[in-house]
């Protein structure tokens, strides 16, 4: 077998895999999925998700890559169970449906950053027209997607944990910036409330499940982006403390996601919060305005920092959605990485095609599907993030965990993340795991991925 990368370092590994978890999930899908759930009661059952639930999937995957040191979907072959890599073919499957659609949005964040640059600040009221443009919109998309490809061809070290290790500091200090400018806005305050003071009475089932989903696709758990990135790390390193960095840097941008758009919502609206729950095109719509209300060169250049921001971000995401299938290819048909990954790009660019048409310019696929009871349909991009992220991934993660605990056995993980990590034995992580990794996670996942069925695609 031909020698396979390695991260060179553990900074670079957590660089590279908080860059994965790190991404439009954060900046674009928390803080819409926390308007639209209801503000800070969201959060809450988001933050209780990500550590008592995701941490422990996340623990999984890393240590099935470590001891395998293969790709999603050899590494179940690799640790003698080749029956059960169809979990990691369903990844691949997923992998390549999120990125598809992943990359239409990319698109939109890259072509925003070329609006403030020029300063039109007035896309604020034309997003719209924005997404309809799908010639420019598809092009950004095909510059976009040709980046991740050009980044993954060039392996590891050289492109992936590269590229991360320069740009998630500077994201930060970026959002960063921008809160301290938000919070002294006249009505900053009734954003933060909204974000940090809960309200229990808005406390449903489809805030449960929301929070469920965006915690999994946050975190990039349930279709082997860990077993993958797993498989490229050292014996020495300490899985534990490496998963939880990768969650508190994920959970701590979400946060700081928050707590930049929410004051500035507060300050748009004058205190009213008014179109707090508009849903995906929050930032695309909010932001800009702000940016105008900025105003000329200085405005300008505040909205194009933010926004190619954004974009790297995503690219560290899109780079491990594509490392997935290209490492599944390398490994498993001996393909070079190079080919491999030019030509999964090209297939997922032409499988996001549809998603891109969906949003006004195609109106097949913008009413794509009405679902079993439904009133209205679904378009084209949304029904894969209800097949992919909503369904695929809480079931990649319950098959995971179920393999780990009962096929794998759960001697065998509790050996690979004791490896690197002294007094493992006796530690509370360990007690913890033994709690919950044989039944209650795989058990609250299947109901959860059942649920979500039920609901989502039958209305029930
Ligand atoms: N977590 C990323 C985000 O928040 C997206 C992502 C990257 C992802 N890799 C993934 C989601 C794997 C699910 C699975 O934007």
């Amino acid at each position: 077998m031909a020698v396979r990368g390695n991260f060179s370092s553990k900074i670079g590994f957590i660089a590279a895999a908080a860059g994965s978890a790190v991404g439009l999930g954060n900046i674009w899908g928390f803080p819409y999925e926390t308007g639209a759930g209801g503000g800070a009661i969201f959060v809450l059952v988001y933050l209780f998700f990500c550590f008592a639930l995701c941490f422990p999937v996340m623990l999984t995957e890393l240590a099935i890559g470590r001891k395998s040191g293969r790709n999603a979907v050899g590494a179940f072959n690799a640790l003698g169970h080749k029956k059960w890599n169809f979990i990691g073919k369903l990844g691949v499957l997923s992998g390549v449906l999120i990125l598809s659609f992943y990359n239409v949005i990319a698109g939109w964040a890259f072509g925003y950053t070329f609006e403030m640059a020029t300063g039109n600040f007035a896309i604020a009221e034309q997003f719209g027209d924005f997404t309809t443009d799908v010639f420019a919109v598809g092009s950004y998309g095909l510059l976009f997607m040709l980046c991740t490809a050009f980044i993954v061809s060039k392996g590891i070290s050289g492109g992936i944990e590269r590229a991360a290790k320069i740009l998630m500091p500077s994201l930060i200090v970026m959002m960063v910036s921008l809160i301290i400018y938000a919070l002294f806005l006249p009505n900053a305050m009734t954003g933060i409330e909204f974000f940090l003071l809960p309200d229990f009475s808005k406390l449903n089932l489809s805030v449960v499940f929301n929070a469920m989903g965006q915690a999994f696709f946050s975190l990039s758990l349930g279709m082997g982006t860990f077993i993958t990135y797993g498989s490229y790390i050292s014996k020495s390193d300490n899985l534990v403390s490496s998963a939880a960095l990768i969650t508190l840097a994920d959970v701590g941008i979400a946060i700081i996601a928050g707590l930049m758009i929410f004051p500035l919502i507060g300050f748009v609206s004058g205190g009213t919060l008014s179109g707090v729950g508009r849903g995906p095109e929050l930032i695309f719509v909010t932001l800009p305005y702000i940016f105008g209300e900025i105003g000329g060169t200085t405005g300008s250049i505040v909205g194009m920092s933010f926004f190619s921001l954004l974009c790297f971000a995503a690219l560290t995401s899109t780079v491990s959605l594509l490392e997935v299938p290209v490492a599944y290819v390398v490994d498993e048909f001996k393909i070079s990485r190079t080919k491999a990954a030019w030509l999964m790009s090209g297939i997922v660019y032409l499988i996001g095609i549809p998603s891109l048409l969906g949003n006004g310019y195609s109106s097949f696929f913008t009413e794509f599907i009405t679902y079993i009871n439904a009133t209205t349909s679904t378009d084209f991009l949304t029904f894969i993030v209800n097949i992919a992220n909503d369904s695929f991934l809480p079931l990649g993660g319950c098959l995971m965990v179920f393999f780990a605990a009962h096929v794998w056995k759960k001697s065998n993980l509790d050996a690979e993340i004791a490896i690197g990590f002294e007094g493992y034995e006796e530690s509370f992580i360990k007690k913890y795991l033994g709690f919950v990794v044989p039944f209650l996670l795989p058990a609250t996942l299947a109901v959860i991925f059942m649920m979500i069925v039920l609901v989502t695609f039958f209305g029930l």
